[in-house]
C-alpha cells in the first residue's frame, strides 16, 4: 500500500510569529519520489516533520489518500522516517534494530523472516549480528534503513539520510536508495541541500526557499526552465552564470542586451520570447547563461542563433575531462540572497553601516543577506540611461564560467572569442522571475 500526500496552503508558524513554512502546496502522488530541496534553514525538516506527524500544522492541511490528515498520531500514518543522525540502539545488533519497529507493532509476531528478508534486499546478511559500533558509517545508515524498510510503511520520510557519509558512499548509497524505492514503488518524500542528490534520484523536485514553494517539477525541467533566478543559480553546476544586463534598442532598430561594455544582439526577425523583452527597454535584467551556452569559438564560425563575445581568461580550473575557464567580460555579477556565503539569518549586520571601505559587491552581498524573504534577486542601482559605467572598485573577475574540452591551452591574461547561444539565453527581471524564456508558452499569435 502506498500513498497520496497532499499539502494544502500548509504553514507552519513557531514560537514568536515567523512562518517558516508559507502557505505550501503540493500533491504528491502514490510511488512518487519528491525531492524537497532549498538552503539550510529553508523550512525542509519542518515539512517533512509535519508529514510525519512530528511537528503540529499552524494553518492548512495535510491530506493522506485524499482525507484529512492533520490530527493523526504519527503512528496512525504508516510512515517510516529516516534521519540524518540516524539513532541506532546502541545495545541492540543489526537484528534488533531492524526487527524493533516490528515487534512494537506486532508483540506477538516472529520479527525473522521480515528482518531477513529486508537484510537480503540491502546486502547486509552478514552485518545483523554485529552491534552498532562494530559498523561503519554506511553499513549503519543501511542498518536505519532496513529498520524503515522492514515495516513495509506506506511512505518513506527521509531527511538528508546520506548527509554523514563520505562522496564515494553517498554515490553509492543514493543509487541503491534510488532503485529500493522504485522496487518497493513506495511514495518517498526525501530532504535535502545537495542539488545534484535531488536531480539524481528525484522524480520531481520542489524547491523551497524561506519557506516559500518556488517551483515543483520534474529534474529536467527545473534545470531547463527554472522560474526565476534563485532556482537557476542553485541548480547545476557549476552554477548558472548571472550577469547584469540592460535591454536596449539603438537607432538601427536591433535590440540588444549589454553587458557591460559588450552586448549580445538578438537576431531579427525577434522570436516570441524576444518580444517580450521589448517592455523591459531601458531596465536592468539578469542574464542567465549557464556554462553549455557559451563555447570558446571565433565568430566566423558562429552558428545560427549564436552572438559573439569576448572574454579575458581570469582562471582556468582543471578537472580532467574538462576545464572550467574564469572570464572577464566586463559585465557585473548579480547577486541571488541565501545562495551567497551564508551570513547567519536575522542577525542585525552592524557592517552595513559603515560602507566606506567595502567593495561594490560587499555592497550587493550585504543588502542580499538582509533581503531574505524579499526579491529572489538584487539589482544594486537602478536603471542605467547611458553606457553602463564600469565598476567604481575595478573588475569583478570571473563573471562568466564556460565548461571546454580539456585539450584547450589557455592562459591567464589572454583575449578569447566566445559565441553565446542565444537559444540558452536566459531573461529574469529585476526581481529575479524568468520573463524569457516566457513563462508560459504564449498562445500562437498566427493560429
Ligand atoms: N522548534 C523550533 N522552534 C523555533 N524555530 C524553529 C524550530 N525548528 C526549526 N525552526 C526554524 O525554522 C526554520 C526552518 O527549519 P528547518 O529545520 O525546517 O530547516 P531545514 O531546511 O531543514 O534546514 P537544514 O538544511 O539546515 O536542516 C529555521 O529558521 C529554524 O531555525
Ligand atoms: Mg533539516
Amino acid at each position: 500500500m502506498t500513498r497520496a500526500i497532499s499539502l494544502q496552503d500548509v504553514s507552519k508558524t513557531y514560537t514568536r510569529g515567523r512562518r517558516v513554512v508559507d502557505r505550501l502546496s503540493l500533491d504528491i502522488e502514490p510511488g512518487e519520489f519528491l525531492v524537497l530541496l532549498g538552503p539550510s534553514g529553508c523550512g525542509k525538516s519542518t515539512v517533512l516533520r509535519m508529514i510525519a506527524g512530528l511537528e503540529e500544522i499552524t494553518d492548512g492541511q495535510l491530506l493522506l489518500d485524499g482525507e484529512y490528515a492533520n490530527d493523526l498520531l504519527p503512528a496512525e500514518r504508516d510512515m517510516a522516517m529516516v534521519f540524518q543522525n540516524f539513532a541506532l540502539y546502541p545495545n541492540m545488533t543489526s537484528r534488533g534494530n531492524i526487527g524493533f519497529p516490528l515487534r512494537v507493532e506486532n508483540p506477538a509476531a516472529d520479527p525473522r523472516p521480515r528482518v531477513d528478508a529486508t537484510a537480503r534486499m540491502l546486502g547486509i546478511e552478514d552485518l545483523l549480528d554485529r552491534f552498532p559500533s562494530q559498523l561503519s558509517g554506511g553499513e549503519r545508515q543501511r542498518v536505519a534503513m532496513g529498520r524503515a524498510i522492514a515495516r513495509h510503511p506506506s511512505a518513506f520520510l527521509m531527511d538528508e539520510p546520506l548527509s554523514n557519509l563520505d562522496a564515494k558512499l553517498r554515490n553509492h548509497l543514493r543509487a541503491e536508495i534510488a532503485k529500493l524505492t522504485r522496487d518497493l514503488g513506495v511514495t518517498t518524500v526525501y530532504v535535502t541541500h545537495d542539488q545534484s542528490e535531488a536531480m539524481s534520484l528525484g522524480d520531481r523536485v520542489a524547491v523551497l526557499r524561506g519557506g516559500v514553494l518556488q517551483q515543483v517539477d520534474t529534474p529536467r525541467s527545473v534545470y531547463a526552465l527554472p522560474r526565476n533566478v534563485f532556482v537557476a543559480a542553485f541548480i547545476g553546476t557549476p552554477r548558472i552564470n548571472l550577469l547584469r544586463g540592460v535591454v536596449r534598442a539603438p537607432l538601427d532598430g536591433a535590440m540588444t542586451v549589454s553587458l557591460g561594455k559588450q552586448f549580445l544582439r538578438l537576431p531579427e526577425p525577434l522570436s516570441l520570447d524576444h518580444q517580450l523583452l521589448r517592455v523591459q527597454q531601458g531596465r536592468e535584467v539578469i542574464v542567465g547563461l549557464r556554462s553549455e551556452a557559451v563555447r570558446i569559438a571565433k565568430p566566423a564560425s558562429a552558428r545560427p542563433g549564436e552572438v559573439a563575445l569576448t572574454g579575458l581568461v581570469e582562471h582556468v580550473e582543471f578537472q580532467g575531462h574538462e576545464i572550467l575557464v574564469h572570464f572577464d567580460t566586463g559585465s557585473r555579477p548579480a547577486v541571488v540572497p541565501d545562495l551567497e556565503a551564508a551570513r547567519p539569518v536575522g542577525r542585525p549586520d552592524r557592517r552595513r553601516r559603515r560602507e566606506g571601505g567595502h567593495t561594490v559587491l560587499d555592497r550587493i552581498k550585504e543588502r542580499a543577506g538582509s533581503l531574505r524573504a524579499g526579491p529572489v534577486a538584487v539589482l544594486d542601482d537602478p536603471p542605467q540611461a547611458g553606457p553602463e559605467p564600469a565598476a567604481p572598485d575595478g573588475r569583478l573577475p570571473g563573471d562568466l564560467v564556460v565548461r571546454t574540452t580539456p585539450d584547450i591551452q589557455l592562459r591567464h591574461g589572454m583575449q578569447v572569442p566566445l559565441l553565446v547561444d542565444l537559444a540558452h539565453l536566459f531573461i529574469f527581471d529585476q526581481h529575479g522571475e524568468r520573463i524569457s524564456p516566457a513563462p508560459a508558452r504564449l498562445p500562437d499569435l498566427e493560429a
